[in-house]
Formats: C-alpha cells, sequence, structure tokens
C-alpha cells in the first residue's frame, strides 16, 4: 500500500466531472481503494474521493464514526448517524426531507481551513461495493454530511463552493478565536 499524493483546490482534478466505473475486475481499482483507505488515514480524514488522488473515477471511501456523531443520540437513532469504513462506486443521492443542517466541514484538499456549510440533512445513498454488490442506505447527521461532501468531489464541486456565509470560512487553528468571539 502507498499514501498517494492529495490534490489540492485549484487543481484541475477536483473540477471536473469523474466517470464512472465499469470495469470491476482492474486490478488498478483494488490497489487504489487500498492506498485511498490508507492515506484518509494517515491524514486523518473521514473520507477521500477518488479524484482527490488524482483518479476522475466515480469512487469514494469514508467513515463515520459515533465519536463524530451528535451527542446525547439513543442507540437506535446513532445507527443512521454512523457508518463503518465504506467503499462506494458509482454512489447516487437522493434527498428524503427538505430540512437543512449546518455543520463545519474540513478537506484534506483544502488544508487548514474549517467552513460552516448548510446540506440536507437527511439521505438515501445507493452505489456499489468493490465487488459489485449493491450497497442502500439512509444517513442523517454527520453519516449524512461527510457522503455529501464526497459525493461532491465527483461532481468537480468542493465545499466552499457550497458555503453561503463566507465569514465563516475560517482557519482551523482559529477555531478557538472564532468561538469565543461567535458563540
Ligand atoms: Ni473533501
Amino acid at each position: 500500500m502507498t499514501i498517494r499524493k492529495i490534490a489540492r483546490m485549484g487543481h484541475p482534478v477536483l473540477g471536473k466531472r469523474a466517470q464512472e466505473i465499469t470495469d470491476f475486475a482492474d486490478p488498478e481499482l483494488r490497489r487504489l481503494v487500498e492506498d485511498m483507505v490508507e492515506t484518509m488515514i494517515d491524514a486523518n480524514g473521514a473520507g477521500l474521493a477518488a479524484p482527490q488522488v488524482h483518479e476522475a473515477i466515480r469512487l469514494v471511501v469514508f467513515q463515520a464514526a459515533i465519536g463524530r456523531a451528535d451527542p446525547g443520540l439513543s442507540e437506535s437513532e446513532a445507527f443512521d448517524h454512523t457508518a463503518p469504513l465504506t467503499v462506494l462506486v458509482n454512489p447516487v443521492i437522493e434527498v428524503l426531507s427538505p430540512a437543512t443542517e449546518g455543520g463545519w466541514e474540513g478537506c484534506l484538499s483544502v488544508p487548514g481551513l474549517r467552513g460552516w456549510v448548510e446540506r440536507p440533512a437527511h439521505i438515501r445513498y445507493r452505489g456499489m461495493g468493490l465487488d459489485g454488490s449493491k450497497i442502500e442506505r439512509i444517513a442523517k447527521g454527520f453519516h449524512a454530511r461527510v457522503v455529501q461532501h464526497e459525493c461532491d468531489h465527483l461532481d468537480g464541486i468542493l465545499y466552499p463552493q457550497r458555503m453561503t456565509d463566507l465569514t465563516k470560512l475560517i482557519f482551523e487553528s482559529e477555531t478557538k478565536h472564532w468561538l469565543e468571539q461567535n458563540d
């Protein structure tokens, strides 16, 4: 396994629509997924999309650990808010409710920054695993956010493009000061 170089905002690969995957037997695909998982964990990210490692194909990896979900959820509520390490190929998102929720996001392609992004809070997503098996899940909270953030990468969208208030685009190192002033 190899830690791959992460493309940063401004690289053209992050701004274009990625292509559907058709050849699941391609051994390069398996290697890419292994490298993406290692790269994501090494960088302490919650997710990574293939274009971020310079591969313009519709593939994301992510995990939504319980530690990043809202505290105070019951066990059954928490189910939709969390996801194990997931490899998702050719994903499609369906918004289940018009309600949106704001949350701070970061991105390995936009290092050092955090931004407040409003997104649909309740979604269903479908796609395929690396073995071609079907994946279909309901997602809420952080789980819904990470899936939407990663899938945006496949359409050439970075989270700052989803922001409506750029006063809430801040350096991570200033978070403490920002919260003191605004909370
Ligand atoms: Ni990202």
